[in-house]
């Protein structure tokens, strides 16, 4: 009886959502192929605006009172409109001519994995280049808003904004439209979609003012203007500025408390082209979408084609395989690794042994000849209980778990050394006096403390140190290739610095805490993130667009990743700390660290054009709706390639699969050196592969010659999901450019 009756009531709340959901309109983004659209109506927007009127008359028995709404028009990077449509009127909407293709509105993820606050403030140079390239580009950033009074954003030195800048500064609230300057040059909010999907209306909605902190972080490292003394209680006193100092930014905001919408960020990303950005820099993806239903993909294939290069964040997915998003064949996707910079807490021994911890501790204090106390029975500092019985002395702590928990304050001690060989160092939160130390040297210190007389120890904090570290190495979090959207080109290109990165933050959000109370605020602080290694990139391609205007995005990318460091400052080959410190594989960073300074003169380009991507696109078995989603006109692939003359290779297996295959491709590369030149092959195979290359020496007679290649990569399948990597250099004979590709052989992952 009981079982009938719950049945039934089931049965009557699933038909009441049921219903509900058949009734309620939510956001559609809708493609369409301007060359339907009939002569009487003078603009794409009356268009589209009348095919949603028609849509009313789709039900005409439903006692609906409202109507289908337009949201955006869109006319730049992609031809069409987001609208708030019902079910029926959506499958009306199908059958209007013109119409290709239409998705649901999705959330996009920003990449920063966690908010790092922090008052320790030096600015690291050592990557960035110290000129001040990059004063005639705009980048567009597309995030989360702006704070423009932070001094990152003045204009002091800037000259006029280039007369061909066509966008503008949206007043909005507690944002007047003269805040935007010589450096900040434009300011929009994209808020239509968020307000579709949301009953939410507040004030803080209609501003491009940062709320969150993450657009002033990214749009300050691409291109903040130099800040004198950042710093902290004076402490690492540093000059702050961003990879291209001099260029202009433009903030679009597409993110919001409420959400984070594909037709906002696709409303952003067509106003960015339309105003004249060179480069957009965008720190979010889309997961788990193909390239015809991925709103990056769409808005960057038409930028691309108007030679703007959109530079992305690969996400923070951590070490599984095939989960990174941005893997886009027409964009830049950047991997997150760390810097050569060390936050320390110098610990001295009684006995005068120096240890340099890791500490992030941001009070202004040290502890000095504090008791030194090792506890056997309480060496995991993880009971309350047995840690109240001290009032005073620094105690070892065997372990991490207690690190940053309240566990620690409870027992009143002054400070605590934590002894373990698996921190990652991307983390930052340390809130209580502190240095973590390896197990090497753990084990000195319990020495010493069991068998010293009145051993005591001593801690400075706030101690940043620069070179001595092992870097860059490939972060934990950043998120892994093969691309899910599409395997078939390396992704990531490269990596570029994203773990514990200083820039400008908004005033009023804290970012330290001290015990569990304290909140201290800053208007800089450090963050770790794929979203902070994207700006990198994004402010070094702007240089690149500065230095050679006449580049295609393309080619950009190709002098980035041929130019790409594999090894480390002590010149071994990069580390991933997400694989146990093994050396990195071109999945989990691309080619490598990006280097600024070799990317400007590459000797060799591998360019691709908009028909090459269309070429890619008829290869992917997409319809011709799917196509024209993304090259926008419909599109009849006579022909196809999938090989795209991309500065990398990768040949993918499936598990299991015992015979041996070949894949082969062909490349062009482009002498962009001075004058004539002779390159020779210089190969290396992934272990358990073959390469052959043919031919092995190039001949360019002036610049701009082209000469072309093939490469082929003979591999077989295994079963343990291996990534194995080589690489093929060109070196310049008598000459300084070397032009490196990575060569990849990794397993297929699920493919949409
Ligand atoms: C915006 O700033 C200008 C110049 O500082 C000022 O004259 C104007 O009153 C401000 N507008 C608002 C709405 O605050
Ligand atoms: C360690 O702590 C336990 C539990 O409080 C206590 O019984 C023991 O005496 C301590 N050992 C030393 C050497 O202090
Ligand atoms: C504390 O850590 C020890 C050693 O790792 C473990 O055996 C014990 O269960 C932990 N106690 C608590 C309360 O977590
Ligand atoms: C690509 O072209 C080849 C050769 O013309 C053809 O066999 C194949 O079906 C095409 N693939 C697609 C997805 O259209
Ligand atoms: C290509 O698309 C067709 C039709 O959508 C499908 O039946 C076929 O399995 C696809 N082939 C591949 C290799 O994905
Ligand atoms: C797979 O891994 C196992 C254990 O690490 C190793 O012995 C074996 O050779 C690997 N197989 C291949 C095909 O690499
Ligand atoms: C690969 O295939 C083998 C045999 O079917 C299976 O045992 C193994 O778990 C698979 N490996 C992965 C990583 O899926």
């Amino acid at each position: 009886m009981d079982f009938v009756k719950q049945m039934s009531l089931l049965f009557f709340i699933s038909c009441f959502v049921v219903n509900l959901a058949c009734a309620e309109r939510s956001t559609y983004i809708v493609h369409m192929d301007k060359s339907f659209m009939p002569t009487p109506f003078a603009s794409h927007e009356e268009w589209y605006s009348n095919t949603i009127d028609s849509l009313k008359f789709t039900q005409p028995n439903s006692k609906q009172q409202s109507s289908p709404s337009l949201i955006y028009t869109y006319n730049n990077v992609l031809h069409g409109f987001s609208a708030l449509l019902s079910q029926p009127e959506l499958e009306a909407l199908k059958d209007s001519p013109g119409f290709i293709s239409a998705y649901s509105d999705k959330v996009a993820k920003l990449d920063t994995t966690h908010s790092y606050k922090f008052l320790s403030l030096n600015q690291e140079t050592g990557l960035w280049p110290a000129s001040n390239y990059g004063e005639n580009v705009i980048v567009g950033v597309i995030d989360t808003g702006v704070w423009p009074e932070s001094r990152s954003f003045r204009d002091d030195g800037m000259p006029d904004i280039p007369s061909r800048w066509k966008g503008g500064c949206d007043g909005g609230y507690d944002f007047n439209s003269s805040l935007c300057n010589k450096k900040l040059i434009g300011a929009k909010y994209f808020n239509k979609g968020v307000l579709a999907a949301t009953k939410t209306r507040r004030h803080e909605m209609y501003s491009a003012r940062d709320a969150a902190g993450h657009g002033t972080h990214t749009s300050s490292t691409v291109g903040g203007n130099y800040v004198k003394g950042a710093s902290y209680f004076g402490y690492a006193m540093g000059t702050a500025r961003g990879v291209a100092p001099r260029a202009r930014l433009a903030m679009y905001r597409v993110i919001f408390e409420e959400g984070r919408y594909a037709s906002d960020v696709l409303a952003g990303m067509d106003q960015a082209v339309d105003d004249g950005v060179d480069i957009i820099s965008i720190s979010m993806g889309f997961d788990d979408v193909p390239l015809y239903e991925d709103p990056i993909a769409i808005a960057s294939f038409g930028a691309m084609e108007k030679g703007v290069l959109v530079s992305s964040s690969a996400g923070n997915y951590y070490t599984t395989l095939g989960l990174l998003h941005n893997g886009i064949p027409w964009v830049l996707t950047v991997a997150a690794g760390s810097m050569d910079r060390w936050f320390a807490g110098t610990l001295t021994l009684g006995n005068g042994l120096t240890i340099t911890g890791w500490s992030m501790f941001p009070g202004k204090a040290s502890v000095r000849n504090s008791p030194l106390i090792f506890n056997k029975t309480l060496s995991a500092c993880n009971s309350t209980e047995l840690l109240s019985q001290f009032t005073s002395g620094t105690i070892i702590c065997n372990s991490i778990d207690s690190f940053n928990r309240e566990i620690i304050s409870q027992s009143r001690v002054d400070a605590a050394i934590f002894i373990t060989d698996s921190f990652t160092f991307d983390g930052s939160t340390f809130r209580y006096p502190g240095v973590i130390i390896s197990s090497e040297e753990g084990a000195k210190v319990i020495r010493y403390a069991l068998n010293g007389a009145n051993p005591t120890a001593t801690i400075e904090f706030q101690q940043t140190l620069l070179g001595k570290s092992r870097a860059p190495i490939v972060a934990e979090y950043t998120s892994r290739g093969p691309s899910p959207s599409y395997p078939g080109v390396l992704k990531p290109d490269v990596m570029a610095p994203g773990t514990l990165v200083l820039a400008a933050w908004i005033p009023n959000d804290p970012v330290a805490l001290i015990g569990t109370n304290i909140r201290l605020s800053n208007d800089f602080t450090l963050e770790s993130g794929t979203s902070m290694a994207c700006p990198h990139a994004s402010g070094i391609a702007a240089l690149l667009k500065g230095a050679h205007p006449e580049w295609s995005p393309a080619a950009i990318r190709s002098a980035m990743v041929t130019t790409a460091n594999p090894l480390d400052n002590m010149g071994d080959p990069i580390k991933d700390i997400g694989f146990d410190y093994a050396i990195a594989t071109p999945v989990s960073m691309g080619a490598g660290q990006v280097d600024p300074n070799s990317a400007l003169d590459p000797g060799l380009i591998y360019d691709a054009s908009v028909e090459d991507y269309i070429q890619l696109l008829c290869s992917m078995n997409y319809t011709e709706k799917q196509i024209a989603t993304i090259a926008r006109s419909k599109y009849k692939c006579s022909t196809n390639s999938s090989d795209l003359n991309y500065p990398s290779f990768i040949a993918l297996y499936k598990n299991g699969t015992k015979s041996v295959r070949t894949k082969r491709f062909e490349r062009i590369v482009t002498n962009v050196g001075d004058g004539e030149a002779v390159y020779k092959a210089q190969v290396t195979s992934p272990k358990g592969s073959l390469v052959n290359v043919y031919p092995e020496t190039l001949v360019f007679g002036q610049k701009y010659d082209k000469q072309s290649y093939s490469l082929s990569i003979k591999y077989k399948a295994d079963h343990n999901m291996t990534v194995t990597f080589g690489s093929i250099t060109w070196v310049e004979e008598n000459g300084k450019h070397t032009v490196r590709s990575p060569i990849v052989v990794a397993p297929m992952i699920p493919v949409w």
